[in-house]
Protein backbone atom coordinates (compact mmCIF):
# COMPACT_ATOMS: atom_id res chain seq x y z
CA UNK A 1 0.00 0.00 0.00
CA UNK A 2 1.13 3.35 -0.71
CA UNK A 3 1.09 6.04 1.64
CA UNK A 4 0.78 9.71 0.49
CA UNK A 5 3.68 11.97 1.70
CA UNK A 6 2.01 15.62 1.94
CA UNK A 7 4.81 18.32 1.58
CA UNK A 8 2.70 21.29 1.76
CA UNK A 9 2.01 19.74 5.35
CA UNK A 10 5.45 18.74 6.18
CA UNK A 11 7.10 22.34 4.70
CA UNK A 12 9.04 23.21 8.37
CA UNK A 13 10.36 19.65 8.85
CA UNK A 14 11.27 19.85 5.31
CA UNK A 15 13.43 23.66 6.12
CA UNK A 16 15.00 21.72 9.35
CA UNK A 17 16.18 18.77 7.18
CA UNK A 18 17.72 21.37 4.20
CA UNK A 19 19.44 22.97 6.89
CA UNK A 20 20.70 19.89 8.43
CA UNK A 21 21.60 18.89 4.81
CA UNK A 22 23.45 22.17 4.43
CA UNK A 23 25.47 22.11 7.49
CA UNK A 24 26.89 18.42 6.89
CA UNK A 25 26.57 17.95 2.96
CA UNK A 26 30.21 18.56 2.60
CA UNK A 27 30.98 16.42 4.93
CA UNK A 28 32.90 13.28 4.14
CA UNK A 29 30.30 10.23 5.07
CA UNK A 30 27.43 13.09 5.69
CA UNK A 31 24.54 10.48 3.77
CA UNK A 32 24.33 8.29 6.80
CA UNK A 33 23.56 11.01 9.52
CA UNK A 34 21.52 13.14 7.10
CA UNK A 35 19.20 10.22 6.76
CA UNK A 36 19.34 8.99 10.11
CA UNK A 37 17.67 12.71 10.65
CA UNK A 38 15.28 12.42 8.23
CA UNK A 39 13.89 9.83 9.87
CA UNK A 40 14.14 11.81 12.91
CA UNK A 41 12.24 14.21 11.89
CA UNK A 42 9.46 12.62 9.71
CA UNK A 43 9.58 9.15 11.48
CA UNK A 44 10.40 6.84 8.20
CA UNK A 45 11.83 7.99 4.96
CA UNK A 46 9.24 8.77 2.32
CA UNK A 47 10.16 9.14 -1.25
CA UNK A 48 10.18 12.79 -1.91
CA UNK A 49 12.52 12.89 0.91
CA UNK A 50 14.94 10.53 -0.40
CA UNK A 51 14.94 12.41 -3.64
CA UNK A 52 14.89 15.68 -1.61
CA UNK A 53 18.76 14.07 0.10
CA UNK A 54 19.81 13.39 -3.70
CA UNK A 55 19.07 16.66 -4.97
CA UNK A 56 20.30 18.80 -2.07
CA UNK A 57 23.72 17.09 -1.56
CA UNK A 58 24.34 16.48 -5.51
CA UNK A 59 24.36 12.61 -5.24
CA UNK A 60 22.30 10.14 -7.61
CA UNK A 61 19.28 8.96 -6.04
CA UNK A 62 20.17 5.62 -6.72
CA UNK A 63 22.81 6.08 -4.44
CA UNK A 64 21.19 7.76 -1.78
CA UNK A 65 18.03 4.63 -2.12
CA UNK A 66 20.84 2.06 -2.34
CA UNK A 67 22.30 3.10 1.56
CA UNK A 68 19.10 3.43 3.18
CA UNK A 69 17.71 0.32 1.64
CA UNK A 70 20.91 -1.21 2.85
CA UNK A 71 20.28 -0.37 6.68
CA UNK A 72 17.55 -2.37 8.40
CA UNK A 73 17.13 0.93 10.81
CA UNK A 74 15.54 2.70 8.35
CA UNK A 75 11.47 2.39 7.55
CA UNK A 76 10.04 3.86 4.59
CA UNK A 77 6.67 3.32 5.16
CA UNK A 78 4.84 5.68 8.62
CA UNK A 79 4.53 4.50 12.20
CA UNK A 80 1.19 3.79 12.93
CA UNK A 81 -0.10 6.11 16.13
CA UNK A 82 0.10 3.31 18.51
CA UNK A 83 2.43 0.28 18.16
CA UNK A 84 1.83 -3.02 18.80
CA UNK A 85 5.15 -5.08 19.54
CA UNK A 86 4.36 -8.65 20.33
CA UNK A 87 7.61 -10.70 21.98
CA UNK A 88 9.08 -13.56 20.39
CA UNK A 89 11.03 -14.45 22.25
CA UNK A 90 11.29 -18.06 23.42
CA UNK A 91 9.63 -17.76 26.52
CA UNK A 92 6.78 -16.10 25.03
CA UNK A 93 6.76 -18.29 21.54
CA UNK A 94 5.99 -21.47 23.91
CA UNK A 95 2.89 -19.97 25.27
CA UNK A 96 1.69 -18.85 22.43
CA UNK A 97 3.03 -15.44 20.93
CA UNK A 98 2.63 -16.21 17.80
CA UNK A 99 -1.18 -16.50 17.49
CA UNK A 100 -1.24 -13.57 19.41
CA UNK A 101 0.96 -12.01 17.06
CA UNK A 102 -1.41 -13.61 13.90
CA UNK A 103 -4.97 -12.34 15.54
CA UNK A 104 -3.26 -8.66 15.97
CA UNK A 105 -2.32 -8.82 11.94
CA UNK A 106 -5.37 -10.64 11.01
CA UNK A 107 -7.40 -7.89 12.70
CA UNK A 108 -5.83 -4.93 11.61
CA UNK A 109 -5.81 -6.07 8.14
CA UNK A 110 -1.84 -6.36 7.69
CA UNK A 111 1.49 -7.73 7.85
CA UNK A 112 4.07 -8.03 10.42
CA UNK A 113 6.42 -5.25 10.43
CA UNK A 114 3.31 -3.12 8.62
CA UNK A 115 0.66 0.17 9.39
CA UNK A 116 -2.56 0.24 9.06
CA UNK A 117 -4.05 2.73 5.93
CA UNK A 118 -5.65 5.19 8.69
CA UNK A 119 -2.24 4.92 10.37
CA UNK A 120 -3.63 3.76 13.86
CA UNK A 121 -1.70 1.01 14.48
CA UNK A 122 1.61 -0.48 13.47
CA UNK A 123 2.55 -4.33 14.57
CA UNK A 124 6.33 -5.57 14.95
CA UNK A 125 7.64 -8.11 16.67
CA UNK A 126 10.10 -8.01 19.28
CA UNK A 127 13.27 -10.05 20.88
CA UNK A 128 12.84 -10.96 24.39
CA UNK A 129 12.07 -7.57 26.52
CA UNK A 130 13.22 -8.95 29.71
CA UNK A 131 9.94 -9.82 31.58
CA UNK A 132 9.04 -13.53 30.81
CA UNK A 133 7.81 -14.41 33.99
CA UNK A 134 5.15 -12.48 32.36
CA UNK A 135 4.84 -14.33 29.16
CA UNK A 136 3.32 -13.99 26.62
CA UNK A 137 3.97 -10.30 26.50
CA UNK A 138 3.40 -7.42 24.84
CA UNK A 139 3.28 -3.58 24.71
CA UNK A 140 1.15 -1.01 22.87
CA UNK A 141 3.34 1.94 22.88
CA UNK A 142 4.47 2.66 27.04
CA UNK A 143 1.32 -0.04 27.42
CA UNK A 144 2.54 -3.31 28.97
CA UNK A 145 0.30 -6.63 28.61
CA UNK A 146 0.97 -9.20 30.59
CA UNK A 147 -0.25 -12.97 30.52
CA UNK A 148 -1.98 -12.43 27.28
CA UNK A 149 -4.39 -14.30 25.64
CA UNK A 150 -5.70 -14.55 21.89
CA UNK A 151 -9.47 -13.98 22.91
CA UNK A 152 -8.08 -10.47 24.58
CA UNK A 153 -6.89 -9.07 21.55
CA UNK A 154 -10.00 -7.76 20.45
CA UNK A 155 -10.21 -5.94 23.72
CA UNK A 156 -6.63 -4.48 23.87
CA UNK A 157 -7.20 -2.75 20.38
CA UNK A 158 -10.75 -1.52 21.27
CA UNK A 159 -9.35 0.54 23.88
CA UNK A 160 -7.20 2.55 21.33
CA UNK A 161 -10.12 2.85 18.43
S1 LIG B 1 10.69 -14.05 25.93
FE1 LIG B 1 9.16 -12.54 25.97
S2 LIG B 1 9.78 -11.32 27.59
FE2 LIG B 1 11.34 -12.78 27.50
Amino acid sequence: MAFTFNVEENKDKINDLCNFIDEKKDIPGALMPVLQKAQTIFGYLPEEILDLIAKRMKIFPAKVFGVATFYSQFSFIPKGKYKVAVCMGTACYVKGAQEILDEFCNRIGIEVGGTSEDLKFSVVQTRCIGECNLAPVLTVNEDVYAYVKKSEVRRILRKYK
